[in-house]
């Protein structure tokens, strides 16, 4: 049983196979006192935790000092305005204006299994693979009974936590301003911090900086979780590396507007909470109902960041993602975005098909540009009918004549989407998010459909169906190119209009919840004008995720890098593209372009018909290679040897198979150095008893290349390690070695 109740100290101590989390219930009023996160304990005992150099006075024999207690001590769920002046995670507005919270322990339960959030994403597990603590708490000044949910896994090192909100009628409605997922108050430390930031085709950035007093935080409040910033923090001691030291991170399940924040405070003490981003957020809750807000992953690791990285990826391939595709090789796949933009037709994709599937290309995905009118990105958008001046005979036509090709056929929709420009916004102007009577503020030509009314959501699922079903369409890519501004629903009246960026959520998991129950067998992959909407809660709907609109093989380093740092690779979406890459206009090979998308579900995004030649002639062994090492790529552990984000120069990851029995690794050499001795590399993850063949994959023959073979024991490979293959002449080139059992 991962979790028990000490009933005699009062101590709740959940286990996973190699954390300890541990808290108490102190003093008549059962506050909730955080006491330890960290490193398995085989005990509860320990020395008192919570203990301050003056002392625990609890109010009950030091009510005078009521407000030293409540700055200072761990809380598990911080109130806010009652003396705890570090920033908290429950507020609300009571119909006397009052936004003051408390929290006493009242019961709890244990119980195996874990419970779905209805309407919402979630980490699942069978009653033996995880156990729930449910802490029933109440603030009985406003009428709440406010439930502290914990689920500890059994095989991963995984803690989640929400939090359930239940008016118990005090006041027929008291509206929730803040309402955060979880809080975890840590010992004073010297901790660093690691942020994602990015931007449009920058994504994911890795951020680690030295944690300084007050408050550091990152959050969203663009209506889905965003290219700039990401829904995940980790605290970590200043010490830690890739493979040794402490490393607490927290990601949040959730798609739409968060807070990830740090807070040191006076005492050197942090507190790291996470949740719905509390700005423009007030929900309203009449008696009886009940709000339940996100889940967070907390995952420790005390063997550094890459076993962190590890621990999230088994979490995720194993508990959160659904689709009967997230264990199997995805069919490769041809998108057409840049290689024709808005400009094709029938005939055009047919001719891409039929060249690409001779290639071994196995499935066609046509992008942006088939509906409406839509020539350029300026209408259309909730126009979701075939123009059959680009498509004669319509899609059928196209998808059948693909299918004969003996390839699958995708689709690429804006769902969410309405151009002012459309038939559907003249019938319906009330149906995109606007303030009555303001100028909407557009972008990229476009608003967005208000997904808290439940017609659009009705009406958008209804156009989506409609397509798929009107031929063998087999993938799906989900986009979404704008972020919400001008806060207004003509659904909401005045008092919930601070409902709707937590409603727009819940109506777009309604979309692909319904989505993926009526069309179970569809190939499903999220985008956000590239990979803004790259978050476990989207993973929950679709196996994959396009990472961003930046395929250079070089910034795709630093973005797969800060990806891989929580998402297993089997969700990246990755595409060879063609070059001068279209972002950055750098050439790099093509074969170091098939390394790097190898690296995530691998693809192509490029006319096939007018590449050069002999990347042409290269793309059958690229597939092979897919084929050769999809299996571990997918499955496997990976690990990050080497960090051009951090040295300039070049990068090296690893993927090991669970048995340990193979494993592959890439090496990126990005700026050529003269005249340096090769490079060495410890190789990861590996058996050290068994004995490993290593070889340099040769693209020329689709196999391993018989030259300079090295057989060795696993212990040699990691601990001595090997030296970089030659051939590494000019810049952005690359290698791929693959290592196997003997
Ligand atoms: C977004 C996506 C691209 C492409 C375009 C189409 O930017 O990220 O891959 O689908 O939209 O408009």
């Amino acid at each position: 049983m991962g979790i028990v109740f000490y009933e005699n100290e009062r101590i709740f101590k959940l286990d996973t196979p190699h954390s300890t989390y541990m808290f108490e219930l102190v003093d008549k009023e059962g506050f909730m006192l955080h006491m330890y996160y960290g490193r398995r304990l085989s005990d509860y005992r320990t020395a008192d935790l919570t203990r301050t150099d003056f002392g625990k006075a609890v109010p009950s024999n030091n009510e005078r000092e009521r407000c030293s207690f409540n700055d200072c001590m761990p809380f598990e769920y911080a109130t806010h305005g009652l003396g705890d002046y570090r920033d908290d995670s429950f507020k609300v507005l009571n119909p006397e204006g009052y936004t003051a919270t408390s929290l006493e322990y009242r019961s709890h339960i244990i119980y195996s299994g874990k419970p779905a959030i209805k309407g919402m994403p979630a980490t699942f597990g069978k009653d033996d693979e995880c156990t729930t603590l449910e802490i029933i708490a109440d603030d009985p000044y406003n009428g709440l009974e406010v439930t502290l949910i914990y689920t500890v896994f059994e095989d991963v090192d995984a803690i989640t936590r929400s939090v359930r909100v239940k008016n118990t009628g005090k006041y027929a409605n008291i509206k929730l301003t803040k309402v955060l997922s979880t809080c975890v108050d840590f010992e004073d430390g010297d901790y660093d911090t690691i942020f994602l930031h990015g931007s449009w085709a920058r994504e994911r950035t890795i951020d680690r900086n030295r944690l300084g007093y007050g408050k550091h935080y990152v959050s969203s409040k663009r209506g889905e979780s965003s290219h700039q910033e990401h829904p995940f923090i980790a605290l970590l001691d200043k010490n830690t590396t890739e493979d040794a030291g402490e490393v607490w991170g927290f990601n949040f399940v959730y798609s739409g507007n968060f807070i990830a924040q740090a807070e040191k405070s006076q005492f050197k003490t942090v507190r790291v909470m996470m949740g719905i981003n509390p700005e423009d957020f007030c929900w309203n809750l009449h008696t009886g109902e009940e709000f339940v807000a996100p889940e967070v992953v907390m995952v420790y690791s005390h063997e550094g960041i890459g076993a962190m990285s590890r621990t999230f990826h088994d979490l995720y391939r194993k508990h959160l993602i659904r689709s009967k595709y997230r264990n199997v090789r995805r069919p490769i796949l041809i998108n057409n975005w840049e290689a024709t933009y808005f400009d094709f037709t029938t005939e055009k994709l047919i001719a891409i098909a039929k060249e690409a599937s001779e290639l071994g290309i196995e499935m066609l995905v046509m992008d942006d540009g088939w509906f409406g009118k839509r020539n350029f990105d300026d209408s259309s958008l909730g126009d979701w009918i075939v123009n059959e001046n680009k498509l004669p005979g319509g899609l059928k036509y196209l998808v059948d004549e693909v299918n004969k090709l003996g390839m699958k056929f995708g689709i690429w929709m804006e769902p969410e989407m309405i151009s002012p420009d459309s038939d559907l916004y003249r019938a319906h102007p009330d149906w995109a998010i606007h303030i009555p009577g303001r100028r909407g503020v557009q972008s990229r030509a476009q608003f967005v459909l208000d997904m808290s009314r439940p017609e659009v959501v009705d009406y958008t699922y209804n156009q989506v169906r409609s397509i798929l079903k009107s031929a063998n369409i087999e993938y799906l890519k989900w986009d979404m190119n704008r972020q919400i501004t001008d806060l207004g629903s003509s659904m909401l009246d005045a008092g919930s209009q601070g409902e709707l960026f937590h409603r727009y959520v819940l109506g777009v998991y309604e979309l692909q919840e319904r989505l993926v129950t009526e069309f179970p067998d569809l190939l499903l992959e999220n985008c956000s004008g590239g990979g803004a909407r790259f978050d476990p809660g989207i993973l929950y709907y679709g196996p994959q995720i396009w990472t961003s609109d930046d395929a250079d093989a070089v910034e795709r380093l630093k973005i797969q890098q800060g990806t891989a740092l929580i998402y297993p690779m089997s969700t990246m979406g990755a595409h060879v593209s063609d070059c001068p890459n279209h972002q950055v206009g750098r050439t790099t090979p093509f074969e170091t372009r098939g390394y790097v998308a190898l690296a995530g579900t691998f693809g192509y995004e490029l006319d096939v018909t007018r590449i050069p030649k002999e990347d042409r002639e290269m793309i059958p062994a690229q597939i092979a290679m897919y084929h050769k090492f999809n299996d571990i790529v997918r499955e496997g552990d990976y690990y990050r040897i080497a960090s051009f984000l951090e040295n300039g120069l070049w990068d090296c990851w690893e993927v090991v198979t669970k048995d340990k029995t193979e494993a592959v690794l890439t090496i990126v050499e990005v700026l050529h150095q003269p005249n340096y001795k090769s490079r060495r590399i410890r190789l990861k993850g590996l058996d050290p008893e068994k004995t490993y063949r290593v070889a340099t994959f040769d693209i020329k023959t689709a196999d391993d290349s018989t030259e300079n073979v090295l057989e060795l024991k696993g212990d040699a490979l990691m601990f001595a390690g090997i030296n970089a293959p030659d051939g590494f002449w000019g810049d952005f080139k690359s290698k791929l070695i693959h290592i196997k059992e003997i």
